[in-house]
């Protein structure tokens, strides 16, 4: 527990892999995607034809994933994913996987190795409530639906990926509900949870109000 873990947890496209990643390299921590690890194993499980139903079933591809992060890039085995893990359809697939206690369970470890020295910044949804409920600084992010959906359109168009507005704002709730609403893990600040809302925030604002909050930390 001595190596220092900020965690930013929040709905869909509140600005989390943006705000981790820029964290991360001011104080030259390393990050941990969580949801990249729940959207994989969506992809993976729907290649294979499982029932995404079907919790064990899922659970049970979890340790043949030839997962790794290279350069912004992820590879699942030889293929680079990158692109199609952040498709919306992706998404989803991860919302419904990510409802198993046995999905979770599975991916609580491997998580739990992206903690290395000097330090980690994780994003995802329980990142401060299940995995690192020690953190020392955890950071709960929201912003509007209008703000999140714009945002999101915005970052698909930009590589490359369509995208339409409309649908993506629906799709976005459509997550936010399952995530808050299951049993397993919901998505919900931690107690000690720093709120920060970003709908009227820069970039570099919320990196300097969680730099700032990081220097004061307990
Ligand atoms: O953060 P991202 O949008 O990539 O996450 C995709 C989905 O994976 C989320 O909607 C959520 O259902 C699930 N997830 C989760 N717990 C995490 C990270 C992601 O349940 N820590």
């Amino acid at each position: 527990d001595d190596i220092p873990v900020i965690t930013i947890d929040g709905p869909t496209a509140s600005g989390k892999g943006t705000l981790a990643d820029e964290v991360a390299k001011a104080l030259g921590f390393g990050v941990l995607d969580s949801g990249a690890l729940y959207r994989v194993t969506g992809l993976a499980a729907r290649r294979a034809g499982l029932d995404l139903d079907d919790g064990t079933a899922v659970a049970a591809i979890v340790p043949t994933l030839d997962l790794r992060f290279a350069d912004g890039h992820v590879f699942l085995g030889q293929e680079d994913v990158t692109a199609r893990l952040r498709a919306e359809a992706t998404g989803l697939l991860a919302s419904q996987v990510a409802v198993h206690p046995a999905v979770r369970q599975a991916l609580h470890q491997w998580q739990l190795d992206f903690r290395r020295l000097p330090g980690l910044v994780a994003d995802g949804r329980d990142m401060g409530t299940a995995l690192f409920p020690g953190a020392p600084l955890k950071v709960f992010l929201t912003a509007s639906a209008a703000t999140r959906a714009e945002r999101r359109y915005k970052q698909l168009i930009s590589k490359g990926i369509p995208a339409n507005m409309e649908s993506l704002r629906e799709d976005l709730e459509a997550r936010d509900e399952r995530d808050k609403n299951r049993a397993s893990s919901p998505l919900t600040p931690a107690q000690d949870a720093q709120l920060l809302d970003n709908s009227a925030l820069s970039i570099e604002a919320s990196v300097d109000q969680v730099l700032n909050w990081w220097q004061k930390r307990r």
